[in-house]
Protein backbone atom coordinates (compact mmCIF):
# COMPACT_ATOMS: atom_id res chain seq x y z
CA UNK A 1 0.00 0.00 0.00
CA UNK A 2 3.06 2.50 0.98
CA UNK A 3 4.19 1.90 -2.64
CA UNK A 4 0.97 2.83 -4.42
CA UNK A 5 0.36 5.64 -1.71
CA UNK A 6 3.97 7.20 -3.24
CA UNK A 7 3.26 6.42 -6.95
CA UNK A 8 -0.31 8.21 -6.46
CA UNK A 9 1.51 11.56 -4.70
CA UNK A 10 4.37 11.68 -7.01
CA UNK A 11 1.54 12.09 -9.57
CA UNK A 12 -0.95 14.45 -7.51
CA UNK A 13 2.18 16.30 -7.00
CA UNK A 14 3.22 16.49 -10.89
CA UNK A 15 -0.07 18.07 -11.31
CA UNK A 16 0.50 20.96 -8.76
CA UNK A 17 -1.36 19.56 -5.43
CA UNK A 18 0.49 20.64 -2.28
CA UNK A 19 -0.79 20.15 1.10
CA UNK A 20 -4.30 20.32 1.40
CA UNK A 21 -5.57 21.00 5.37
CA UNK A 22 -9.18 19.82 4.35
CA UNK A 23 -10.69 16.86 2.39
CA UNK A 24 -13.97 16.63 1.34
CA UNK A 25 -15.79 13.64 0.26
CA UNK A 26 -18.91 14.92 -2.24
CA UNK A 27 -21.85 12.40 -2.37
CA UNK A 28 -24.37 11.91 -4.87
CA UNK A 29 -25.78 15.27 -6.51
CA UNK A 30 -23.61 17.47 -4.31
CA UNK A 31 -20.45 17.57 -6.32
CA UNK A 32 -21.48 20.87 -7.32
CA UNK A 33 -19.26 22.28 -4.18
CA UNK A 34 -16.55 21.18 -6.03
CA UNK A 35 -17.13 23.83 -8.40
CA UNK A 36 -16.64 26.62 -5.79
CA UNK A 37 -13.22 25.98 -5.19
CA UNK A 38 -10.80 28.49 -6.12
CA UNK A 39 -7.70 28.24 -8.56
CA UNK A 40 -8.64 24.60 -8.83
CA UNK A 41 -6.49 21.90 -10.07
CA UNK A 42 -8.45 18.88 -11.60
CA UNK A 43 -7.11 15.51 -11.71
CA UNK A 44 -9.33 13.14 -13.49
CA UNK A 45 -9.38 9.30 -11.35
CA UNK A 46 -8.32 7.65 -14.43
CA UNK A 47 -5.19 9.62 -14.85
CA UNK A 48 -4.26 8.35 -11.21
CA UNK A 49 -2.34 5.79 -10.40
CA UNK A 50 -3.51 3.10 -7.80
CA UNK A 51 -7.72 5.00 -7.96
CA UNK A 52 -10.47 2.87 -8.47
CA UNK A 53 -12.56 4.67 -11.64
CA UNK A 54 -16.21 5.51 -11.04
CA UNK A 55 -18.79 3.66 -13.11
CA UNK A 56 -21.92 5.13 -11.52
CA UNK A 57 -23.90 7.95 -14.15
CA UNK A 58 -24.08 11.30 -11.62
CA UNK A 59 -20.29 10.85 -10.03
CA UNK A 60 -18.08 12.79 -12.31
CA UNK A 61 -15.08 11.39 -10.59
CA UNK A 62 -12.33 13.76 -10.45
CA UNK A 63 -10.07 15.48 -7.46
CA UNK A 64 -10.01 19.32 -7.35
CA UNK A 65 -7.53 20.56 -5.17
CA UNK A 66 -7.50 24.43 -4.61
CA UNK A 67 -8.39 27.43 -2.02
CA UNK A 68 -12.04 27.59 -0.77
CA UNK A 69 -13.24 30.11 1.77
CA UNK A 70 -9.39 30.60 2.29
CA UNK A 71 -8.80 27.30 2.98
CA UNK A 72 -6.43 24.64 1.48
CA UNK A 73 -8.93 21.97 0.67
CA UNK A 74 -9.12 18.72 -1.89
CA UNK A 75 -12.67 17.22 -2.95
CA UNK A 76 -13.13 14.08 -4.40
CA UNK A 77 -16.26 14.64 -6.63
CA UNK A 78 -17.49 11.72 -6.95
CA UNK A 79 -16.74 8.41 -4.86
CA UNK A 80 -16.16 5.06 -5.33
CA UNK A 81 -19.16 2.38 -3.81
CA UNK A 82 -18.75 -0.79 -2.18
CA UNK A 83 -21.87 -1.95 -4.42
CA UNK A 84 -19.92 -1.20 -7.60
CA UNK A 85 -18.07 -3.92 -6.84
CA UNK A 86 -14.55 -2.45 -5.64
CA UNK A 87 -13.07 -3.55 -2.42
CA UNK A 88 -13.49 -1.31 0.85
CA UNK A 89 -9.37 -0.99 0.47
CA UNK A 90 -9.97 0.56 -3.20
CA UNK A 91 -13.03 2.14 -1.50
CA UNK A 92 -10.76 4.01 0.97
CA UNK A 93 -7.98 4.32 -1.05
CA UNK A 94 -8.65 7.99 -1.91
CA UNK A 95 -8.55 8.78 2.08
CA UNK A 96 -4.97 7.15 3.01
CA UNK A 97 -3.98 9.47 0.08
CA UNK A 98 -5.75 12.04 1.78
CA UNK A 99 -3.84 11.73 4.66
CA UNK A 100 -0.38 11.06 3.02
CA UNK A 101 -1.02 14.47 1.35
CA UNK A 102 -1.66 15.94 4.91
CA UNK A 103 -5.13 16.17 4.81
CA UNK A 104 -5.90 16.83 9.25
CA UNK A 105 -10.04 17.50 8.63
CA UNK A 106 -12.10 15.34 6.37
CA UNK A 107 -15.95 16.51 5.70
CA UNK A 108 -17.88 13.65 4.24
CA UNK A 109 -21.34 14.26 2.46
CA UNK A 110 -23.93 11.76 1.29
CA UNK A 111 -27.42 11.65 -0.07
CA UNK A 112 -29.26 8.99 2.58
CA UNK A 113 -33.06 7.96 3.11
CA UNK A 114 -34.95 8.98 6.00
CA UNK A 115 -35.78 6.45 8.75
CA UNK A 116 -36.59 8.62 11.79
CA UNK A 117 -40.28 9.81 10.86
CA UNK A 118 -39.24 13.31 12.32
CA UNK A 119 -37.35 14.14 9.34
CA UNK A 120 -38.22 15.10 5.90
CA UNK A 121 -37.30 15.08 2.29
CA UNK A 122 -34.77 17.49 1.67
CA UNK A 123 -33.21 17.76 5.50
CA UNK A 124 -29.49 18.06 6.26
CA UNK A 125 -28.43 15.71 8.70
CA UNK A 126 -24.92 16.42 10.62
CA UNK A 127 -24.01 12.71 11.23
CA UNK A 128 -23.53 11.90 15.32
CA UNK A 129 -22.29 8.68 14.88
CA UNK A 130 -22.56 5.28 12.54
CA UNK A 131 -23.91 1.75 12.34
CA UNK A 132 -21.83 -0.36 9.81
CA UNK A 133 -24.37 -2.79 8.50
CA UNK A 134 -21.77 -3.40 5.29
CA UNK A 135 -20.70 -6.70 7.21
CA UNK A 136 -17.32 -5.91 6.10
CA UNK A 137 -14.40 -3.57 7.17
CA UNK A 138 -11.92 -1.62 5.39
CA UNK A 139 -9.27 -2.35 7.92
CA UNK A 140 -9.53 -5.91 7.27
CA UNK A 141 -6.26 -8.03 6.67
CA UNK A 142 -2.92 -6.82 7.79
CA UNK A 143 -2.45 -3.87 9.80
CA UNK A 144 0.29 -1.30 9.22
CA UNK A 145 0.91 0.17 12.09
CA UNK A 146 2.52 3.36 10.21
CA UNK A 147 -0.66 3.89 8.85
CA UNK A 148 -3.32 3.45 12.42
CA UNK A 149 -3.50 1.06 15.16
CA UNK A 150 -4.93 -2.33 15.01
CA UNK A 151 -7.83 -1.57 17.14
CA UNK A 152 -8.94 2.09 16.26
CA UNK A 153 -11.02 3.55 18.95
CA UNK A 154 -14.40 4.72 17.27
CA UNK A 155 -16.08 6.01 20.46
CA UNK A 156 -16.25 9.55 18.86
CA UNK A 157 -16.07 8.70 15.42
CA UNK A 158 -17.83 12.02 14.15
CA UNK A 159 -16.08 15.48 15.86
CA UNK A 160 -17.84 16.99 18.53
CA UNK A 161 -16.00 20.19 17.58
CA UNK A 162 -16.74 19.99 14.14
CA UNK A 163 -20.55 19.07 15.17
CA UNK A 164 -21.21 22.24 17.20
CA UNK A 165 -19.03 24.23 14.94
CA UNK A 166 -21.66 22.92 12.47
CA UNK A 167 -24.65 23.34 14.52
CA UNK A 168 -23.61 26.98 14.99
CA UNK A 169 -23.20 27.89 11.09
CA UNK A 170 -26.40 26.07 10.40
CA UNK A 171 -28.34 28.16 12.95
CA UNK A 172 -26.53 31.26 11.43
CA UNK A 173 -27.65 30.63 8.24
CA UNK A 174 -31.48 29.73 9.94
CA UNK A 175 -30.61 26.51 8.19
CA UNK A 176 -32.95 24.32 10.29
CA UNK A 177 -30.61 20.94 10.44
CA UNK A 178 -31.07 17.25 12.04
CA UNK A 179 -28.69 15.16 13.68
CA UNK A 180 -28.68 11.53 13.80
CA UNK A 181 -26.94 8.32 13.64
CA UNK A 182 -26.05 7.26 9.82
CA UNK A 183 -26.48 3.50 9.02
CA UNK A 184 -24.45 1.89 6.04
CA UNK A 185 -26.12 -0.84 3.80
CA UNK A 186 -23.91 -2.47 0.87
CA UNK A 187 -26.60 -1.47 -1.64
CA UNK A 188 -27.62 -1.22 -4.41
CA UNK A 189 -31.52 -2.17 -3.95
CA UNK A 190 -33.09 0.30 -1.40
CA UNK A 191 -33.84 -1.30 1.42
CA UNK A 192 -37.21 -3.47 2.41
CA UNK A 193 -39.70 -1.94 4.53
CA UNK A 194 -38.78 -4.49 7.45
CA UNK A 195 -35.15 -3.61 7.03
CA UNK A 196 -36.00 0.20 7.42
CA UNK A 197 -38.30 -0.99 10.41
CA UNK A 198 -35.20 -3.12 11.71
CA UNK A 199 -32.73 -0.23 10.89
CA UNK A 200 -34.91 2.39 13.17
CA UNK A 201 -35.48 -0.01 15.62
CA UNK A 202 -31.01 -0.68 15.99
CA UNK A 203 -30.82 3.24 16.67
CA UNK A 204 -30.64 4.37 12.68
CA UNK A 205 -32.12 7.75 11.71
CA UNK A 206 -31.00 7.69 8.01
CA UNK A 207 -29.52 5.14 5.35
CA UNK A 208 -27.03 4.71 2.80
CA UNK A 209 -24.64 3.12 0.89
CA UNK A 210 -21.57 4.65 1.71
CA UNK A 211 -19.68 6.76 4.01
CA UNK A 212 -18.71 4.05 7.19
CA UNK A 213 -15.91 2.99 4.99
CA UNK A 214 -14.47 6.16 4.42
CA UNK A 215 -14.77 7.11 8.05
CA UNK A 216 -13.36 3.90 9.50
CA UNK A 217 -10.03 4.92 7.31
CA UNK A 218 -10.46 8.74 8.41
CA UNK A 219 -10.37 7.52 11.76
CA UNK A 220 -7.53 4.60 11.75
CA UNK A 221 -5.63 7.60 10.00
CA UNK A 222 -6.40 9.77 12.92
CA UNK A 223 -8.30 12.59 10.90
CA UNK A 224 -10.99 14.67 12.56
CA UNK A 225 -14.22 13.98 11.03
CA UNK A 226 -17.69 15.60 9.79
CA UNK A 227 -20.19 13.68 8.50
CA UNK A 228 -23.49 15.55 6.45
CA UNK A 229 -26.41 13.56 4.68
CA UNK A 230 -29.11 15.00 2.81
CA UNK A 231 -31.63 13.24 3.50
CA UNK A 232 -33.07 12.74 -0.35
CA UNK A 233 -35.97 10.76 0.49
CA UNK A 234 -38.09 8.98 3.41
CA UNK A 235 -36.92 5.03 3.22
CA UNK A 236 -38.80 2.93 2.12
CA UNK A 237 -42.34 2.17 3.52
CA UNK A 238 -42.36 5.50 5.07
CA UNK A 239 -44.35 6.88 1.92
CA UNK A 240 -47.19 5.37 0.02
CA UNK A 241 -44.41 5.82 -3.10
CA UNK A 242 -41.96 3.71 -4.30
CA UNK A 243 -38.03 5.06 -4.37
CA UNK A 244 -36.28 5.97 -7.32
CA UNK A 245 -32.80 7.33 -7.69
CA UNK A 246 -34.06 10.11 -9.82
CA UNK A 247 -36.10 11.65 -6.49
CA UNK A 248 -32.46 11.28 -4.67
CA UNK A 249 -31.14 13.35 -7.55
CA UNK A 250 -33.99 15.47 -7.63
CA UNK A 251 -33.88 16.24 -4.06
CA UNK A 252 -29.90 17.08 -3.37
CA UNK A 253 -30.81 19.56 -6.56
CA UNK A 254 -33.19 21.50 -4.46
CA UNK A 255 -31.37 21.72 -1.34
CA UNK A 256 -27.69 22.30 -2.49
CA UNK A 257 -27.86 25.83 -2.41
CA UNK A 258 -28.24 25.34 0.97
CA UNK A 259 -25.65 22.47 1.58
CA UNK A 260 -23.27 24.63 0.13
CA UNK A 261 -23.62 27.44 1.98
CA UNK A 262 -23.63 25.35 5.10
CA UNK A 263 -20.35 23.81 4.16
CA UNK A 264 -18.54 26.74 2.75
CA UNK A 265 -19.51 28.51 6.18
CA UNK A 266 -18.39 25.62 8.23
CA UNK A 267 -15.00 25.59 6.48
CA UNK A 268 -14.76 29.52 6.86
CA UNK A 269 -14.43 28.78 10.50
CA UNK A 270 -12.81 25.62 10.65
CA UNK A 271 -9.19 26.13 12.85
N1 LIG B 1 -31.55 4.00 1.12
C1 LIG B 1 -30.26 3.75 0.90
N2 LIG B 1 -29.44 4.63 0.31
C2 LIG B 1 -29.97 5.81 -0.08
C3 LIG B 1 -31.32 6.12 0.11
C4 LIG B 1 -32.16 5.16 0.75
O1 LIG B 1 -33.36 5.36 0.96
N3 LIG B 1 -31.52 7.36 -0.41
C5 LIG B 1 -30.31 7.78 -0.87
N4 LIG B 1 -29.38 6.85 -0.68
Amino acid sequence: MKQHIEETLELLSKRGIKKPKIGLILGSGLGVLADEIQHSIKVPYQDIPHFPISTVAGHAGQLVFGELEGQSVIAMSGRFHYYEGYSLEAVTYPVRVFKALGVEQLIVTNAAGGVNTDFNAGDLMIISDHINNMYQNPLMGANDPELGERFPDMSSAYSEKLRSLAKNEAAKLQLNVQEGVYVANTGPCYETPAEVRMIRTIGGDAVGMSTVPEVIVARHSNMEVLGISCISNMAAGILPQPLTHSEVIETTEAVKADFMELVKSIIREMI
